[in-house]
C-alpha cells in the first residue's frame, strides 16, 4: 500500500511533470516499501531507495537526514511523505541538495508547516513547480482515520499544507 496521498497515480505524475531523461539517477528518501523506486526502474531510470525501516530487499537501511553517497550523485532526489515525519524537513532539504548534481531536481510530495518557496530557498533551491494537495491530504487523511490505519501523514487542520514541489538546485 502506498503511504502517501493520491498513491501511485501521484507517484506517477510526479515523474511525468519532472520528464527526467531515461536512465537518470534518482534516489527516493524515505522510499517504504519501495513502490515508487520499482515504478522508476520500470520506466529505465537507475534507481535506488533508502529507507530507516526498508520493507522491500531492494531498499537500502539509512537515514535520510545523513546518507553515505557522495555529493552530486544523483540527478534527482524524491521522496513522498518523509521529509516530515523525520522529524528535520530542513536537514533532509539541505542532505538533498548535497547529494545532487548541479541543476539537479528535487521532487517532494510532503506536509509543509512554512511556504514550500522559502523552505527550498533556504536549502538552496529554486522553485520551478507548486501543486497544492492540501484537499488530496484531507481526504487520505480522513480515509485513514475512518479505516483506524496508522496515520503515515497524520497532522489533521492547522495551517499546514501538503504540496508536491519540484525545486532545482542553484
Ligand atoms: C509515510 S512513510 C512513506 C513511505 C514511502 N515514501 C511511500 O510514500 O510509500 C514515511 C517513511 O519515511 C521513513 N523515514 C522516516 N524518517 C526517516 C529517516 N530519518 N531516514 C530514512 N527514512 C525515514 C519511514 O521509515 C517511512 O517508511
Amino acid at each position: 500500500m502506498n503511504a502517501h496521498p493520491g498513491g501511485s497515480a501521484h507517484t506517477q505524475h510526479m515523474l511525468e511533470a519532472a520528464a527526467l531523461p531515461e536512465g537518470a539517477r534518482i534516489l527516493d528518501l524515505g522510499a517504504g516499501a519501495g513502490e515508487a523506486v520499482a515504478m522508476m526502474r520500470v520506466r529505465g531510470y537507475q534507481a535506488a531507495g533508502i529507507d530507516l525501516m526498508p520493507r522491500a530487499d531492494f531498499i537500502r537501511p539509512g537515514d535520510l537526514l545523513h546518507t553515505d553517497f557522495e555529493s552530486g550523485s544523483f540527478d534527482a532526489v524524491f521522496s513522498q511523505c518523509a521529509f516530515f515525519v523525520s522529524g528535520n524537513a530542513p536537514q533532509a532539504l539541505r542532505e538533498a541538495h548535497r547529494l545532487l548534481k548541479e541543476a539537479g531536481l528535487l521532487l517532494l510530495s510532503d506536509v509543509f508547516f512554512e511556504p514550500p518557496a522559502q523552505m527550498l530557498q533556504e536549502a538552496g533551491f529554486e522553485l520551478i513547480l507548486e501543486e497544492d494537495l492540501t484537499s488530496q491530504w484531507r481526504d487520505y487523511y480522513l480515509e485513514a482515520l475512518w479505516r483506524e490505519d496508522v496515520l503515515p501523514c497524520s497532522l489533521p487542520g492547522g495551517k499546514c499544507r501538503y504540496s508536491f514541489v519540484i525545486g532545482r538546485k542553484c
